[in-house]
């Protein structure tokens, strides 16, 4: 069964309380209902809160049992040592699944090379996590072993302006043709109106949501939407 992913990166938003009234709102209805996922996918809900909120939330969700898979915003490219504010892979471990490399606002803010990328990316790997790799379009260098690869344009983060699903698809299309067997995610203005338009693209796997994963009402709407396509 081909697996639809669904991303939600917070990015540096909500308190621990905060946290748990979304994961509380939506992880109940991830669990309960049937129809999120549809016969022809696999629907595997992420959710990529800021460092912080990891370990309360990892706690709720195998309390409560819920289909909702951890990822962090960022990981370390060193190991455990001295290296004050860095988050590890080793100790990331416990907490997460997953790991988002190389998004755009780190990049940007933290001067990010493609070099850093490629380290993060394998000491997710060391430990087992998969990194959710971001690449600005076909000619970003994508790690060697990498699996999952979200194309998020930096013109449509956070601003209303989504590329087009046809655009998109053609860059997955061209990620594709050199690494057949990697999942190409679509970010950047994603809404519960444009979701559907995105996945329904033959070489898009799955989306990378900002703003819209924020609100729990909204997010649902997303995945709900997903699952009937
Ligand atoms: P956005 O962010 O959905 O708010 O545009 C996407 C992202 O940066 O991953």
């Amino acid at each position: 069964m081909k697996t639809l992913w669904i991303i939600a990166n917070w990015k540096s938003n909500k308190t621990i309380s905060e946290a748990l009234d979304w994961l509380n709102i939506v992880g109940p209805k991830l669990q309960n209902s049937e129809n999120l996922s549809a016969d022809r996918q696999d629907i595997k809900v992420i959710v990529c809160p800021p460092f912080s909120d990891l370990a309360e939330l990892k706690k709720e969700i195998q309390v409560n049992n819920y289909s909702i898979f951890l990822g962090s915003q960022d990981i370390s490219p060193f190991g455990i040592g001295a290296y004050t504010g860095e988050e590890p892979a080793e100790i990331l471990k416990d907490l997460v699944s997953y790991s988002i490399i190389g998004h755009s606002e780190r990049r940007e803010n933290f001067a990010e090379t493609d070099e850093m990328v490629a380290d993060k990316f394998n000491k997710a790997k060391e430990t087992g996590a998969e990194g959710v790799v971001c690449v600005q379009g076909a000619e970003t260098p994508i790690p060697e072993g990498c699996n999952i690869i979200a194309y998020e344009p930096i013109f449509a983060i956070g601003t209303g302006t989504p590329d087009t699903p046809e655009n998109a698809q053609k860059v997955a299309e061209q990620i594709k043709s050199e690494k057949p067997d990697v999942n190409v995610l679509y970010g950047g203005s994603v809404t519960d109106q444009n979701c559907n338009a995105f996945i329904s693209q033959k070489d898009i796997n799955g989306l990378l949501i900002g703003k819209a994963s924020l609100d729990a009402e909204e997010f649902l709407k997303i995945v709900e939407s997903c699952g009937t396509v």
